[in-house]
């Protein structure tokens, strides 16, 4: 998330551990195997937040039939919080028509940035489409998003780590943190 509003950053505040998340994944990955079994799937990794938990998860996925492709949101401009507008900067390359679609997303805010990918994919004539996020955040939740595999679910607070961002930093942390400013 990029913000033109700086914020001094006092403290990061462990959320989930590398093992949490580890575990989290591994059991979400077995669920949606449970869905999928081998049928073909196409997984859409939501750069850039997603690109980690992307990478765990479809590693822990057994579909054999399993592809791969990226889109690139970016929702919040140079504001700290989610801002109606979403730039959708680059798309998918593989055709989706007819295929079995998963998203997967890191967090789920304001629901704006899941409800235009939504929009945008359903009307490629999908034959289904789910969505998988790492974190529900339902604090500043705005649009109503069919969530169908969550691996945690937080109130509130601005976390970092494990891909996620502010303003560009932290995205490496192995786990996620919530930043307490000074
Ligand atoms: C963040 C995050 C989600 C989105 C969630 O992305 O990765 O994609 O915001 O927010 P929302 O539910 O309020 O729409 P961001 O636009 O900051 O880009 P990034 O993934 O490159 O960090």
């Amino acid at each position: 998330m990029s913000s033109g509003l700086e914020i001094s950053v006092n403290e990061l505040k462990p959320v989930f551990t590398k093992e949490q998340i580890a575990t989290r994944v591994h059991e979400m990955a077995a669920e949606i195997d449970a869905v999928y079994g081998d049928e073909p799937l196409v997984a859409v990794c939501v750069l850039k937040g997603a690109v980690v938990f992307f990478s765990d998860l479809t590693r822990s996925l057994h579909n054999k039939n399993l592809e791969m492709d990226f889109v690139r949101l970016s929702s919040y401009g140079r504001q700290s919080s989610s801002s109606k507008h979403v730039i959708f900067n680059k798309d998918v390359e593989i055709d989706l028509c007819d295929k079995h679609v998963l998203i997967v997303e890191d967090i789920v805010d304001s629901g704006h940035s899941m409800r235009f990918l939504l929009g945008q994919f359903a009307a490629r004539r999908v034959r289904s489409l789910r969505l998988a996020t790492l974190v529900d955040k339902g604090e500043r939740r705005e649009m109503d998003i069919p969530l169908d595999f969550v691996g945690f679910t937080l109130k509130k607070g601005f976390i970092v780590g494990y891909g996620l961002d502010y303003a560009e930093r932290y995205r490496a942390l192995p786990g996620i943190y919530e930043i307490i400013p000074e």
